[in-house]
């Protein structure tokens, strides 16, 4: 039993936030039927190409569990299929361009009645509004949702953020609408459609920042690295480095090795409760009491000299070592791990985080499993479909198509090549 069997969804998302999302839902045991133009496929099957011939690892990753049938929606055969599996579905999802579904023909309206308890499920740059015919990317949605803006040091330039939270992060937020959904049709017995917009996904993820922004009113943000250096605040919540956003202060410090490890770092947080602890790590055990270092707000003009003593400790340590220290002692540190120590974890490979997975065009890869864990529910992270590997079992078992009904599609074009000796 997987907690989503008997859903099943018809798939019409492409490149990265929509199949994210449909993803999840098809490892949480949905039946994903992922339809791709015949011949060309989700335009990431072949970008980033590092295997000659092979599906992409952009493509692989992020179509795990799901099943692909070719199909040209704008032919007219490819309508009547299409129009089939929107009445035996239960949840559609599409990343299209805004109007690309209406220019298909598939208006809400038209979907409605070909199923009303359809849900339909679509990612988009804008919400309504003046942006709302704009085609967006990851780092266009990370810009107009607030992320740039409050990423980066104080006087540099906004900086994205290497974690996809435009494109990833709003196809989290859907799979959440769409399950919301299907639990309303429960009730309601009617679908609905389901919005998520990157720029509101963004913007939902830098929740802290708008906080931040109306504190502004009350003053400077204390806790911010600036107000310690006297650096006046201008109209805007100001990028903060690695200030830690929770207001206890914390910074990324050197590590052992960091001269010729880019990643021997480590996150160093001076929790007020365990300052005395990390006074005495440090060496520093009069700080504990000295006037002027005793309480956080008397620290907050010395947090330069604070960090920089402790980085004088975190320096003679490996980022594990400080890990070790300081973690028994509830002091908030935290490693900076490459992707390749990532790829390396042994605790995250025996969770089903990080899991290998065999394809037979490329081979063994890595990839990153279900990062939600379901106690009833397991996952098991099956290979991405090659292009139209499903179409006949599609178009047989999950759309009864048979004799000559199955060869009129066939012959129509409107599905691609599909192997006829096979189909029959
Ligand atoms: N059969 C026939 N035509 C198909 C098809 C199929 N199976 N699948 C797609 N197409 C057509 C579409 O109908 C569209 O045709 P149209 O322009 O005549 O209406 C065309 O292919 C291209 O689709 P589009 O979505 O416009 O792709 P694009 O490569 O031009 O744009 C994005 C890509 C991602 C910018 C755009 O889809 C977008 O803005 N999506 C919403 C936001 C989003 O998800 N962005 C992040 C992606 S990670």
């Amino acid at each position: 039993m997987k907690a989503l069997d008997g859903v099943k969804i018809l798939d019409f998302t492409h490149v990265q936030s929509g199949p994210t999302c449909t993803q999840l839902l098809a490892w949480f045991g949905a039946d994903v039927i992922k339809v791709e133009r015949p011949g060309v496929g989700d335009a990431t099957r072949k970008q980033l190409v590092d295997v000659p011939g092979a599906d992409s690892l952009y493509f692989t990753m992020l179509n795990h569990n799901k099943r692909s049938i070719e199909l040209n929606s704008k032919n007219e055969t490819g309508k009547e299929v299409l129009t089939r599996l929107i009445e035996t579905c239960d949840v559609m999802v599409e990343n299209f361009a805004p109007g690309a579904l209406d220019r298909m023909g598939f208006t809400w309206e038209r979907i409605q009645e070909i199923n009303p308890r359809m849900i339909l499920a679509s990612i988009k740059g804008f919400g309504p509004g003046k942006y709302e015919d704009c085609k967006v990317y990851e780092n266009v949605a990370q810009c107009a949702g607030g992320a740039a803006s409050t990423t980066g040091f104080l006087g540099g330039v906004p900086t994205v953020t290497g974690a996809q939270i435009g494109d990833s992060g709003t196809g989290l937020h859907l799979a959440l609408g769409i399950v919301t959904a299907l639990y309303q049709r429960e009730t309601s017995g009617r679908g609905q459609k389901v919005s998520a917009a990157m720029q509101d996904g963004v913007l939902n993820l830098c929740r802290v920042k708008l906080r931040d922004q109306q504190r502004l009113a009350a003053g400077p943000l204390k806790e911010y690295s600036q107000f310690g250096e006297g650096i006046a605040f201008g109209e805007a919540t100001p990028r903060a480095g690695n200030d830690s956003g929770g207001g206890q202060p914390g910074r990324i410090l050197k590590c052992k090795g960091w001269e010729t490890d880019p990643d021997a770092y480590t996150y160093f947080i001076t929790q007020a409760a365990v300052w005395e602890a990390i006074c005495d790590v440090i060496g520093e055990p009069e700080w504990k009491t000295k006037p002027g270092y005793a309480t956080p707000p008397e620290r907050l003009d010395k947090l330069n000299e604070v960090f920089d003593r402790i980085e004088q400790w975190t320096m003679t340590k490996t980022k594990f070592e400080v890990m070790e220290i300081c973690n028994p002692l509830n002091i908030p540190v935290g490693p900076i791990l490459s992707m390749k120590e990532l790829m390396e974890d042994d605790g995250l490979r025996e969770t089903g985080t990080i899991v290998d997975v065999d394809h037979p065009e490329r081979g063994r890869y890595v990839t990153v499993g279900c990062p939600v864990k379901l106690s009833d529910s397991p996952v098991e992270v099956v290979r991405s479909p090659l292009l139209g590997e499903h179409t006949v079992e599609v178009l047989t078992d999950v759309l009864g198509y048979g004799g000559d009904d199955l060869a009129t599609v066939i012959d129509s074009g409107a599905v691609g090549e599909v192997d006829k000796v096979a189909a029959e």
